[in-house]
């Protein structure tokens, strides 16, 4: 059974349409999306699908193959509804259908059913939650006659996370959702939201990305993401800047005058982070994959000390894929646990996933889900 015949027997009722939207795996630029500075993430093949039934009433009941039962709330209650809270994974199909109606006010919104089956791993940092967003987004954008484009779908799905769901996210995880592309990264400014696809070629070169999902569950709602957003807020404030977007390496001397050590380190980590994006899509572009390990390796660094996101299992994971034969590894997401990747040449792929498996075993760790992931298509409709 697919994703798409989950969804459909979910369903249990014709669907009218079916739609999905990938994970992402962030290939570099970690917490500088909310700083208005660059990133680079990848859709993956793993996908949230949405299959959709139209209802004479103005209800919006979600189900999903993730969590038992359905949550119902009518279009008259809607805005109460989110404004209340506690709707836990349906916050973010019902936040969805809420920030979609302010964003359209042309848009008819009506009573639907919605059935979501996803494949993305939950809590591995691999971004679930932007894939439901974009897919029910995806669908309601069409159902409703709302006539948004996927930018605007892809700030539709941040405020979902934001406002309904109180996580406070930047718009990487929405943007690399909407617009992936097979073989290819999005590169985005997220102060502009100009984005440009950047070829990858692992195949061609005869490398792969591999995951090490930690199975440590962080959640960006509450604790570090929140505080180091502070920082980093706190730091541009310092400078009389809008973000830390404005600021580049060689402010750095004046940055460790004037800041406390730790709003120093944290601000080193963006900066520095920002100019490792465009070293990354430079290198890219001019000799292709073989040459980014060593960014993808001090971004983990920078993550590490300055900015202070990793944990002990995402660090082993990412030294055991360097000795393993990785060209460059880093934890991905947000941190505080999920999924490390590895840039590493296929063939070593079997070694590098038992020596993980084994280094996490004699360190008395969880063992992780080790997988490789694949650059993909965004969202799109598929029936
Ligand atoms: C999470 C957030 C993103 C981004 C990353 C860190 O995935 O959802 O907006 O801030 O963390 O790069």
């Amino acid at each position: 059974m697919t994703a798409v015949d989950d969804a459909r027997a979910l369903l249990a009722r014709p669907a009218v349409g079916v739609w999905s939207a990938p994970g992402r795996a962030n290939l570099i630029g970690e917490h500088t999306d909310y700083n208005e500075g660059f990133v680079l993430p990848f859709a993956i093949a793993q996908r949230t699908v949405a299959a959709v039934a139209l209802r004479d009433d103005d209800v919006i009941r979600v189900r999903s193959t993730f969590a038992p039962g359905s949550v119902e709330v009518s279009l008259a209650e809607l805005d109460a509804r989110i404004a209340a809270g506690g709707l836990d994974w349906a916050g973010y199909p019902l936040g969805v259908a809420w920030a979609l109606r302010t964003a359209a006010p042309d848009a008819a919104p009506r009573g639907v059913d919605i059935a979501l089956a996803s494949e993305v791993p939950v809590g591995a940092g691999l971004s679930s939650s932007a894939a439901i967003e974009g897919a029910v987004a995806s669908a309601l954008n069409d159902v409703w006659n709302a006539g948004l484009d996927k930018i605007a779908l892809a700030r539709v799905g941040r405020t979902a996370e934001n406002d309904a769901v109180g996580a406070p996210t930047g718009i990487m995880d929405q943007m690399a959702s909407m617009l992936g592309e097979a073989d290819a990264a999005t590169f985005l400014d997220c102060r502009t939201l100009e984005t440009r696809p950047v070829a990858l070629g692992f195949d061609e070169a005869g490398l792969a990305i591999l995951v090490v999902d930690t199975l440590v569950e962080h959640a960006h709602s509450s604790g570090g993401y929140r505080e180091r957003r502070a920082s980093c807020e706190q730091g541009a404030a310092a400078f009389g800047v809008p973000a830390l977007r404005d600021l580049t390496v060689d402010d750095l001397p004046r940055a460790a005058e004037i800041l406390d050590d730790v709003t120093f380190r944290r601000v080193r980590h963006i900066v520095t982070e920002n100019q490792r994006v465009l070293d990354t899509v430079a290198a890219l572009d001019a000799d292709g994959p073989t040459a980014i390990g060593d960014l993808l390796t001090a971004s983990h660094a920078s993550m590490r000390d300055d900015f202070e996101i990793s944990v002990p299992e995402l660090d082993l994971a990412v030294e055991t894929a360097l000795s393993a034969g990785a060209l460059g590894a880093r934890m991905t997401g947000g941190g505080f646990g999920g999924a490390a990747i590895a840039l590493i040449p296929t063939e070593l792929v079997p070694a590098a996933t038992e020596a993980v498996h084994a280094a996490f075993a004699a360190s008395g760790f969880r063992a992780p889900n080790v997988f490789t992931v694949t650059p993909s298509e965004g969202a799109r409709r598929d029936a």
